[in-house]
């Protein structure tokens, strides 16, 4: 099976578990690691809306939080192939500017970019005088 595929297979599987009675809008997502593994994460919802947390940035810290920097590619899945908001660009950007990005819809119908092409002239940690 191709990459591709197996990160749509897990994003839309991860879909699943998204916690979003509020808005509806359920989104998975699956982070490809440089070394071949895979972190799934959902959007999870809160009644204090402002809490909520993207599908992306879940699955990012789930990665990072488990000693995870080195990524390669992540897939997004939503009802209706919606794209990752400027908050999570902004976060996969951190640690991966040359991500491949694949959009997909609950369906499998799918598109793949890149990060740089959705955050384009983007900020990150080298403008950072004395950064890690
Ligand atoms: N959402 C994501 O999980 N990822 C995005 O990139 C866009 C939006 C979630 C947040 C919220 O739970 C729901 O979708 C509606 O905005």
């Amino acid at each position: 099976m191709n990459t591709t595929k197996t990160l749509i297979d897990h994003a839309l599987s991860a879909r699943e578990k998204a916690y979003a009675p509020y808005s509806g809008y359920k989104v998975g997502a699956a982070l490809l690691t440089a070394d071949g593994k895979i972190y799934e994460g959902c959007n999870v919802e809160n009644a204090a809306y402002g809490l909520c947390m993207c599908a992306e940035r879940t699955a990012v810290f789930k990665a990072v939080s488990a000693g995870e920097r080195d990524f390669t590619a992540i897939a997004v899945a939503t009802e209706n192939g919606g794209s990752p908001c400027g908050s999570c660009r902004q976060v996969l950007r951190e640690f991966a500017p040359d991500l491949t990005v694949i959009i997909t819809d609950a369906a499998g119908e799918h598109r793949v970019t890149t990060l740089a092409a959705l955050l384009p002239d983007s900020f990150g940690p080298e403008h950072l005088p004395d950064s890690e």
